[in-house]
């Protein structure tokens, strides 16, 4: 996502915001009185949540809050631009977090041997799979934070055993497993204010829909939609990368894996839901 300062008085601003395909933007209710939020769609297609009524918008429209009552989901279905108008200033904190965003999740991406593009790949796919299964604006956001820094624990995790190239022994499988548990608390911690949203998804993704998983053998509907949403993605992502110690699988074979484990080790609803978009994944 680009944002750029189009113009300001008096506390209020015109944001420009462009977007590629799946990029999206999160509103909170808004904690400032008597505020005024708006969205002049300049071009491509917007998916807006409201809560948990979505519409598609295109160039033209003009969507406004006064105020923010309720979480709203604005996702670019194909590349979108639009102006966000708020009658409170906040771009110069709101600019600096979106690039410290990125940063966070490049550095994460690489300490696990991925390149960049890694979690920004498991988001985007995630929050197709979310759309698919229409999640309210609250689940969409918290989908997207939390795929986005899934594995932000394991920047607590020695390097030795992150990067180690065979088999881990037990023990150091108990020392991976606490990524999980890291990354919860890493994204609940006041240092990252905007993160708590996703923690639950870092928490839950390695969980697996015949309580086989982890941190805690959750089942079923006892995992958190958007983490089990996470899990399916980012098995068929590792599936198919090219890691160093493994031939990356071709996406037929991937996509066959998924399915056969459907309802075993993943949420029916979630494979369904990635069948019907892993099409489109690039
Ligand atoms: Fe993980």
């Amino acid at each position: 996502m680009t944002i750029t300062l189009l113009g300001s008085y008096d506390g209020v601003e015109l944001i420009r915001h462009e977007l590629k395909r799946y990029g999206l933007m999160g509103f909170n209710p808004s904690t400032v009185p008597n505020a005024f939020e708006g969205l002049i769609i300049v071009k491509g297609v917007l998916r807006i949540t409201t809560g948990n009524h979505t519409e598609i918008v295109g160039p033209g429209s003009l969507v406004a809050m006064r105020p923010v009552e309720d979480d709203v989901c604005v996702i670019a279905l194909e590349e979108s631009e639009f102006i966000y108008i708020t009658s409170f200033s906040l771009f110069t904190w709101y600019k600096e977090w979106v690039e410290r965003f990125h940063e966070m999740a490049t550095d994460i991406a690489k300490k696990d041997g991925y390149t960049a593009s890694h979690c920004e790949r498991i988001r985007r796919y995630s929050v197709m799979i979310g759309c698919e299964l229409d999640l309210s604006a609250h689940d969409l956001i918290s989908l997207s934070c939390g795929a986005l820094f899934h594995d932000i624990g394991k920047v607590r995790i020695p390097d030795e055993i992150l990067r180690k190239p065979g088999r881990l022994t037990p023990e150091e499988f108990d020392i991976m497993k606490m990524h999980t548990i890291y990354g919860r608390d890493m994204m609940n911690s006041p240092i990252h204010p905007f993160l708590h949203v996703g923690s639950a998804v870092a928490e839950q993704h390695h969980e697996r829909y015949d309580g086989s998983g982890y941190p805690y053998g959750l089942k079923g509907d006892e995992i958190y939609l958007p983490a089990a949403i996470v899990a399916v993605v980012d098995s068929y992502d590792a599936m198919t990368s090219e890691r160093p110690y493994q031939r990356p699988k071709s996406k037929e074979e991937a996509i066959d894996e998924i399915r056969s484990l459907r309802g075993k080790l993943y949420d029916p609803r979630v494979v369904d839901a990635f069948l019907k978009v892993v099409d489109t994944f690039e």
